[in-house]
């Protein structure tokens, strides 16, 4: 049954019609979540942990592994699942590489120079209709494998060609941005999930388009947005609290430097020290409201099975470990998932 408050409305009209949002009643502001894009979960072994209500994993992941979707379900009957694509890059891995992307004409710069681990992700011209529909075409997919609401990463491309610097190759603008994501968030929301809800959508930092992004999607996931990892650059959590104010969730993640082992991503089992502990996880007015997790800080832990929360605020506690099979990231492709 829906319930009114959990109607949202967009704010802005469509051939006329107010896009509505009908929401899952259990997605609101600081509801707990788990995110792993790193490797794909296990379902051969219990999951863990079995009390946060949104997982956030890899869209791919699960077209290779479609049985993820109902292991969730099945041990946690009110997951609402969260598929992360990249929407301003393409990936030698992403099912769709070879079909479309490879030889499109429409890869640009490796993702950072600087961070040359990410090499085989290349900028998309997300000014061309052709790739918008690609990316839009993952969406469908993300909906057809059941999950709930997307990811799309690394919409701050703009970031890279500020001040004429070429960083894409693309030229692309916060305008170019933001009309590129509320294209994907039109067509979202004109999908219906196997939960009968709307299919959701979210924006991934990009700070500065919150102001015109806010009232299009439905939720945030934000990495360092105190900025404990990268001390010295201007903190973000604040910008989000538009967010929250309107009654959606804001997903943060923080990287301490002592959770885990970055290379072997073997995780400490009492977490991270005090002072990490309080800095990630004390709410300061900038994060009221916001849905904390911890993560290992680099290499192959992150973003992957170990995680500290902050429930209870007591150091040394809220350690979890999610099991993953790094061998199922990489099988083949489904043929459904290259044609989406
Ligand atoms: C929603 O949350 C409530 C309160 O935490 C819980 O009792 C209920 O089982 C949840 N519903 C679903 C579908 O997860
Ligand atoms: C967009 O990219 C496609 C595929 O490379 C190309 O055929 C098309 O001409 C491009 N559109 C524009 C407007 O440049
Ligand atoms: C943009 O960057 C690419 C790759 O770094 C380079 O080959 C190209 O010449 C640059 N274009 C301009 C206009 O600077
Ligand atoms: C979930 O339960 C684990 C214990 O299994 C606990 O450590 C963690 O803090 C809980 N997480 C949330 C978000 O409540
Ligand atoms: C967690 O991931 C690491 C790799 O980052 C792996 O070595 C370890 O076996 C995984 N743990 C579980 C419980 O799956």
């Amino acid at each position: 049954m829906k319930h009114s408050a959990y109607l949202r409305t967009a704010g802005f009209f469509i051939c006329g019609a107010l896009a509505q949002v009908d929401v899952p009643p259990n997605f609101t502001v600081g509801v707990p979540w788990q995110i792993i894009i790193q490797n794909t979960l296990d379902v051969t072994r219990p999951l863990q942990p079995t009390n946060v209500t949104v997982w956030d994993l890899d869209l791919y992941h699960i077209a290779r592994n479609p049985n993820t979707v109902e292991y969730l379900r099945t041990n946690n009957p009110g997951t609402i699942l969260v598929c992360y694509f990249n929407a301003g890059l393409a990936q030698d891995t992403d099912c769709d590489y070879d079909t479309k992307w490879r030889n499109s004409g429409l890869l640009g710069n490796i993702y950072d120079p600087e961070e040359p681990e990410f090499n085989n992700e290349r900028w998309v011209n997300i000014k061309n209709q052709t790739a918008r529909d690609w990316m839009k075409q993952r969406i469908t997919l993300a909906n057809q494998l059941g999950c709930d609401g997307v990811d799309p990463d690394n919409i701050d491309g703009y970031l890279r060609d500020a001040d004429g610097n070429n960083g894409t190759w693309w030229d692309l603008s916060q305008d170019d941005y933001v009309s590129f994501v509320t294209e994907l968030a039109t067509h979202a929301h004109s999908l219906t999930t196997s939960q009968s809800h709307t299919m959701l959508i979210g924006q991934k930092n990009a700070r500065e388009l919150v102001g015109r992004l806010s009232g299009v999607l439905d939720f945030a996931v934000l990495e360092d947005c105190k900025r404990l990892r990268e001390p010295g650059e201007p903190a973000f959590c604040r910008d989000f609290q538009a967010y929250i104010a309107t009654e959606k969730p804001v997903f943060s993640i923080e990287y301490p430097s002592t959770l885990g082992d970055p290379e072997t991503g073997a995780c400490n089992a009492r977490g991270v020290d005090d002072t990490e502990y309080h800095n990630s996880c004390d709410t300061i007015q900038d994060t009221a409201g916001f849905s904390p997790v911890l993560k290992i800080q680099g290499g192959d832990g992150e973003l992957n099975n170990c995680t500290q929360y902050c429930t209870g605020m007591v150091p040394g506690t809220g350690v979890v470990v999610t099991a993953t099979n790094p061998e199922l990231d990489g099988i083949d492709c489904p043929p459904g998932a290259t044609e989406y």
